[in-house]
């Protein structure tokens, strides 16, 4: 089974979803831009939802019969399956995928009973848009002497945005998706699994508010049978040993190499504790780990990073490159906190 975001070809259905003050440019859509912001302002759940009830071929490639000259009726710019985990074992009926693009527009679609979300409203196109075709890259479109060219809106290989998932309390950015592979076909869809694979797994579109295990003990916790679990579900995908590979988007990445490697994770391994060390060509890619972030801080662990910035902050905002993913009285974060008051060891 495929637990898949898909794209198909726009056809353009002016929804109305308007264009907020751009906090967000083109400038974002830089190798630097791919990385995280917050959730844009004033999205409204379920805005740009489609029309129907949806609720077949869940988890399944929605863009197959979804697309020009498919068997559907209906053609969607985007849709797709929100699941609860990263393996996409269960639906998340609720969630909020949102999406912002190049020109500041924000797309805002609630997943159904099944997981699934879909809309018609347009995408905004890159005019940078890069495609590979038998391993070798070129340039979509060429610019004008200005340095822009309008890029084709009916071409999915030039779509940019960037996305978030939101459930409860929880806020999980998936940074910049770059435009859309399929080498030369304009109605090519995508897969956001190609982005968000963790440890090689392929990984579902996903967003939970719940904890990751239905009990911890009041004391004696162990790090390896209840803290290494949170961080293995919450954390890795960005904080993993090694850099992250990302294909080119703009016309500053042609212009330098031809692959853009990214760290997400500010040199810190919340695989593991004691942190590690990948040798990638030239490039030793070495972090901290777990034990960096929390030992030290038995008489203060709210103060650890790893509670610090990825709670919500008291006026509401968001100040981890990760999102948020609880407040104070969630299981898991009261686990790794008293886990870190009892030492924060390698138990
Ligand atoms: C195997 C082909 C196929 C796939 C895959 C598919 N659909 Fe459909 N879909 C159809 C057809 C055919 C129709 C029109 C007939 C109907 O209404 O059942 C349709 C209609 C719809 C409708 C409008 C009617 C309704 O049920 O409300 C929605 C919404 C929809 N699909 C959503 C999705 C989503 C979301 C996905 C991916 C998770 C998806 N579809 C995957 C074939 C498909
Ligand atoms: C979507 C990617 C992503 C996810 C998921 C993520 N992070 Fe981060 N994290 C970042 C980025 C980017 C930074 C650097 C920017 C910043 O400091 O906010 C960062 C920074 C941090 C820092 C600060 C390190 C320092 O030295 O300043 C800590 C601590 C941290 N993350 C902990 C966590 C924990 C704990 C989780 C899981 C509950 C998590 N992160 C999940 C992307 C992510």
């Amino acid at each position: 089974m495929h637990k898949s975001l898909f794209i198909s070809m726009t056809f353009v259905l002016a929804l109305g979803g308007g264009a907020l003050a751009a906090e967000y440019d083109a400038s974002n859509f830089s190798a630097d831009g791919r990385k995280w912001q917050p959730v844009p302002a004033g999205h409204l759940p379920g805005k740009d939802n489609g029309a129907g009830k949806g609720t077949h071929n869940a988890g399944e490639d929605c863009g197959i019969c979804h697309r020009p000259d498919g068997k559907a009726p209906v053609i969607f710019t985007m849709a797709g399956t929100l699941y609860e985990d990263r393996a996409g074992r269960k639906p998340l009926q609720g969630g909020e995928v949102i999406l912002q693009d190049r020109d500041g527009n924000v797309i805002s679609m609630t997943s159904n009973e099944v997981g699934n979300f879909w809309t018609q409203v347009p995408i905004s196109s890159n005019p940078y848009a890069i495609a590979s075709h038998g391993g070798v890259t070129h340039p979509l479109y060429s610019t004008d002497e200005l340095g822009f060219h309008p890029a084709d809106p009916n071409d999915t290989r030039s779509w940019q945005y960037k996305a978030w998932v939101k459930s409860g309390n929880h806020v999980r950015p998936m940074v910049t998706i770059a435009p859309v592979g399929g080498a030369t076909d304009p109605a090519s869809r995508m897969s956001c699994n190609m982005h968000h694979a963790a440890l090689g797994g392929r990984g579902a579109l996903w967003g939970t508010g719940k904890s990751t295990l239905s009990f911890y003990p009041q004391t004696h916790l162990s790090f390896q049978k209840h803290i290494l679990p949170i961080f293995r579900h919450k954390c890795v995908h960005c904080h993993i040993p090694g850099s992250t590979l990302t294909r080119l988007v703009t016309q500053s990445d042609m212009e330098g190499e031809p692959l853009t490697q990214i760290d997400y994770s500010r040199s810190l391994d919340l695989v593991s504790y004691e942190g590690s060390s990948v040798t990638s060509g030239d490039t030793v890619w070495t972090k901290r780990g777990i034990k960096d972030m929390t030992a030290g801080y038995q008489d203060d662990p709210d103060s650890s990073l790893v509670l610090a910035k990825t709670r919500w902050q008291t006026d509401g905002k968001v100040i981890h490159g990760g999102g948020a993913f609880w407040s104070t009285s969630d299981p898991d974060y009261k686990a790794i906190r008293q886990w870190i008051a009892e030492g924060a060891q390698d138990n």
